[in-house]
């Protein structure tokens, strides 16, 4: 199969002009049977005012953004996973969205909010759900969620093979580390950045797409809109083993570290 990302700029607070963005880069694209796209690509990032965030923000169910995405992927026959300004309720979450030809498959609400996100959205509540595509188990994580390797390691273990990670990253380390993630959980991990400014924030571009090996099979520029498509064989993120003797899930000593978390598949 192949996976796409859309590098773009979202625009802040201009719901229709990213989406029409969006469009416009998804049309004049190659083909893909999957694409990842930045966090809060409906809405840009670094509103002002909770008020301003708000009203960038969408249901679920009543989503111009989304609306159009699942009318692509309905005619195209593709897969999107998109960062999203969610509004429930008088709460708003900071989310990621799997869509299918069919339909919404997956919701995904980001856990570790960064610096000023914490005034506007809160801390999601949905968990770490794990989600069967075509190809394989998917797992979401959003932006600032990369810090934390307690949940790509438990995403993993549920068998997660390939971890969508739809990000607006300032900090310099995620690019770095994710190398590192994708080889030690043996995945497939792509990072789907932003690039431009708002508010003082300058966004890194640089998306990243990494193998089980941890070897970058697509990487961004830093400061372009970009679109970037690879192949990808899931099965490659099945395969445990690091040399005939050693196996990244199997040789954990749980007991010694004090925390038992099983591999999808062991016992419980
Ligand atoms: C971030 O979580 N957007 C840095």
């Amino acid at each position: 199969m192949r996976l796409g990302m859309i590098q773009f700029e979202p625009r802040l607070g201009q719901i229709a002009a990213n989406t029409e963005r969006v469009l416009g880069l998804l049309q004049n694209a190659p083909s893909a049977d999957l694409w990842v796209l930045p966090e809060l690509a409906s809405s840009g990032y670094a509103f002002g005012s909770r008020e301003a965030a708000y009203a960038a923000a969408e249901t679920l169910d009543n989503s111009s953004y989304l609306l159009a995405l699942q009318e692509w992927a309905r005619s195209s026959g593709s897969w999107v996973v998109t960062g999203f300004n969610e509004r429930s309720g008088d709460l708003l979450y900071n989310s990621a969205v799997l869509l299918g030809p069919s339909g919404q498959k997956g919701l995904y609400r980001k856990l570790h909010l960064f610096l000023d996100e914490q005034n506007f959205f809160t801390p999601g509540n949905l968990g770490l759900p794990v989600f069967d595509t075509p190809w394989g188990k998917l797992g979401m994580l959003v932006c600032f969620d990369w810090m934390f390797p307690e949940v790509w390691r438990l995403l993993a273990l549920e068998g997660v093979q390939l971890m969508a990670h739809p990000s607006n990253l300032v900090l310099p380390w995620c690019q770095t580390a994710m190398p590192g993630y994708a080889l030690t959980n043996r995945i497939f991990t792509a990072t789907c950045n932003r690039v431009g400014a708002e508010g003082g924030l300058h966004f890194t571009g640089q998306s990243l797409l990494v193998s089980p090996t941890g070897e970058a099979l697509l990487r961004g520029s830093g400061d372009q809109e970009e679109v970037l498509v690879a192949e990808v064989d899931w099965q490659a993120a099945s395969d445990k083993a690091i040399t005939s003797r050693n196996n990244a899930f199997g040789d954990r000593r749980t007991a010694v570290y004090g925390i038992e978390i099983k591999a999808s598949g062991e016992q419980k």
